[in-house]
């Protein structure tokens, strides 16, 4: 049977660390899974690091990706997800979307016969936090209970971290201001996993008090731009930079999915800064979608 990966919820805990470790693997390899495979890509947004580490990871593993845009496609709109999942299906090994809504992905995941992978939903962002949680253990961090801190919006970036902690003990804690919490039903079920211990600090410099990692995001994402400024105004105590940093440990990873709107959400200096991985995080969404789509539709 197919196995799609829509969310951090669709892995169990030794199908995290066995994707981690095959990451590792295929770091190296020159082993073609994907060969003579074609994956369909389909984009109802903007995107750098999603797109081309899925093309390049595609040709790396021997196959070969047909990227689409979403004014070529009308994802839902000139024809429904159900039709173009069959369609695709008939064409394609597996199919990367990144959409406005969730639903879509849901919709698609139902009616293709092959694996369907999120490259980004209002929801969440699977491939990133398990690029993140990569970064972490290749930076020696990942332990049980590593301290995460994260400052912002409450978006999808924070909805797969709330996943990821019902499955691996994390201690997470939010410094969200009131308004932008995480989905609430996400946010449920990550505390009565009790996997993790998870907090929503209202203060930043409580929540990134003695951090192992200091993640945040863009304060308004993709989709959200007619509500820009207020969001500004909103969040402006909420900025990572390096007076906030110092509390955090003195060998903390300041982390970032990128892009970021330096200045806002970032200053230069914590993003440029000596503690910074954000590079190391974009790199890794390569390797570690490599052993996704070798997993899932190389079926390795
Ligand atoms: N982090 C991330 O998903 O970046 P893109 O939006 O550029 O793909
Ligand atoms: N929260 C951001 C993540 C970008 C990778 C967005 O959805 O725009």
């Amino acid at each position: 049977m197919k196995k799609d990966f829509l969310s951090i919820a669709d892995l169990s805990k030794d199908e995290i660390f066995e994707l981690l470790a095959l990451t590792d693997s295929l770091k190296a390899a020159t082993t073609k899974p994907l060969s003579g495979k074609t994956v369909a890509l389909i984009f109802q947004k903007p995107s750098l690091r999603t797109r081309v580490s899925f093309e390049v990871g595609v040709v790396q593993l021997g196959g070969h990706a047909v990227f689409l845009t979403d004014e070529g496609v009308g994802l839902g709109v000139r024809e429904s997800a159900s039709d173009v999942a069959h369609v695709l299906s008939r064409f394609n090994n597996g199919i990367v979307a990144r959409v406005f809504d969730h639903q879509l992905l849901l919709d698609l995941a139902k009616h293709a016969t092959v694996p369907v992978i999120n490259a980004l939903s209002d929801l969440s962002h699977p491939c990133q936090i398990l690029a993140d949680i990569y970064t972490i253990q290749q930076h020696k961090k990942l332990r049980d209970y590593v301290k995460i801190a994260y400052v912002g919006d409450g978006n999808n970036i924070v909805n797969s971290w709330l996943e990821l902690s019902s499955i691996i003990p994390l201690h997470l804690t939010l410094a969200i201001p009131h308004g932008y919490e995480p989905d609430k039903a996400i946010y449920e079920k990550a505390q009565n996993a009790r996997v993790s211990k998870i907090e929503i600090i209202r203060d930043p410099k409580n929540a990134v008090n003695k951090a192992d990692v200091v993640y945040t995001d863009t304060w308004t994402s993709m989709g959200q731009e007619q509500e820009r400024t207020k969001r500004i105004y909103d969040f402006w105590e909420y900025q990572v930079n390096t007076p906030l940093i110092r509390h955090a440990k003195e060998d903390v990873l300041v982390m970032h999915c990128l892009p970021a709107h330096r200045g806002e959400e970032i200053t230069n200096e914590a993003l440029d800064g000596r503690q910074s991985v954000v590079n190391d995080q974009a790199e890794n969404r390569l390797h570690v979608q490599k052993a996704i789509m070798a997993k899932l539709i190389g079926k390795i």
